[in-house]
């Protein structure tokens, strides 16, 4: 495993997030740091929740057209970005197995899940290399290996993420760095009826909850902080102008948190929210033209039976 975060870049990172979003007017913070090992595990418990749709919907978009994926982009190598335990990515595997593939990159910001995932996965394949590289895909893109021909995937949505101007910086950068004939394989979770989204982000069983306040309990701990997350409700809107949902934690009442490693106290008027993720939705056309606009060429798209979920192969 190549490892571009150690614990000196992380504790920077994570600093500067809080400082700004925490200070900001709203208040927010990146999504990435929902993902410590209890995060990631969380977040596999949401992807078999019943209202949680995406992971079903793409995994059966896989299971129809891996093969013509694989066959398609012509890759010998597969790059995952936020690739997290790697469980659809086997059908990926398994149809470019078939037609040589030799190494496999799974890149994730979690070392302990993406290291259990790559551990699994190289038993798997004797056959292939397999490199885990822990790193963040919005700002170590230029240190991801570059031999072989590529196809990057980007699945389970986690595009939607980030934000509208992140998304595009992301996009340039990534196409910036494959050449000519290399491949994007990208999952996008589908604009749908806003009941159903609502409740694939608030679920009754409370999991996506606790994955929501997960971020403060990595705060308490990597931060020294206070944060009592039990006093944050989760909420989960979601916002037509902008196609995304929005999860945020509001303050049940008013609240000081003492974050003891940077000097800071955070106060939370009652009812005060915290951005911690938006969730974009897509309509294919205007994400295609994203993609142009980054240039990619978009070359097939392929949906689920229930237009839910999309996957788009683009070459640079
Ligand atoms: N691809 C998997 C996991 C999605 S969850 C699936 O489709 O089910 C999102 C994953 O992206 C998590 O594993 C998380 O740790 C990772 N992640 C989030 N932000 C990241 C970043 N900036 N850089 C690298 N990985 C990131
Ligand atoms: C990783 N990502 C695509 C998930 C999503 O649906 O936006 C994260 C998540 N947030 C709440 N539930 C799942």
């Amino acid at each position: 495993m190549t490892d571009h975060l150690d614990a000196g870049y992380l504790r920077q990172a994570l600093e500067h997030d809080v400082r700004a979003g925490l200070g900001a007017r709203p208040k927010w913070l990146p999504p990435k740091w929902f993902y410590d090992a209890v995060g990631s595990d969380l977040f596999s418990q949401i992807t078999r929740l019943p209202e949680y749709y995406p992971t079903r919907r793409e995994l059966a978009i896989l299971r129809e057209h891996a093969a013509d994926i694989a066959a398609r982009s012509g890759a010998d190598t597969l790059v995952e970005l936020g690739s997290g335990t790697s469980e659809k990515t086997v059908l990926l595997l398994d149809a470019l197995a078939a037609r040589g593939l030799r190494a496999y990159l799974p890149v994730d910001v979690d070392a302990v899940t993406l290291r259990e995932a790559a551990d699994r996965l190289a038993a798997r394949y004797p056959g292939v290399e397999v490199h885990a590289v822990c790193a963040d895909f919005e700002r170590h893109l230029g240190l991801l290996p570059r031999t072989g021909r590529r196809m990057v995937a980007f699945l389970g949505g986690t595009i939607g993420n980030l934000e509208p101007a992140a998304r595009e910086v992301f996009l340039k950068s990534l196409r910036a760095t494959l050449e000519p004939g290399e491949s994007l394989l990208l999952g996008a979770d589908l604009v749908k009826d806003t009941d159903r989204l609502i409740a694939a982000y608030d679920d009754p069983a409370g999991i996506t909850a606790a994955f929501n306040r997960n971020v403060l309990h990595v705060l308490n701990r990597e931060l020294n902080a206070d944060f009592d997350p039990d006093a944050f409700d989760h909420v989960a809107i979601y916002d037509e102008g902008d196609d995304w949902i929005e999860m945020r934690l509001r303050a049940t009442r008013p609240m000081r948190a003492r974050v003891t490693a940077l000097d800071l106290d955070v106060e939370f008027d009652q009812d005060e929210e915290l951005r911690t993720e938006i969730s974009a939705k897509f309509r294919p056309g205007p994400l295609m033209a994203e993609l142009e606009a980054a240039g990619f060429t978009p070359a097939h798209l392929y949906t689920d039976p229930t237009g839910d979920f999309a996957l788009i192969l683009a070459t640079a």
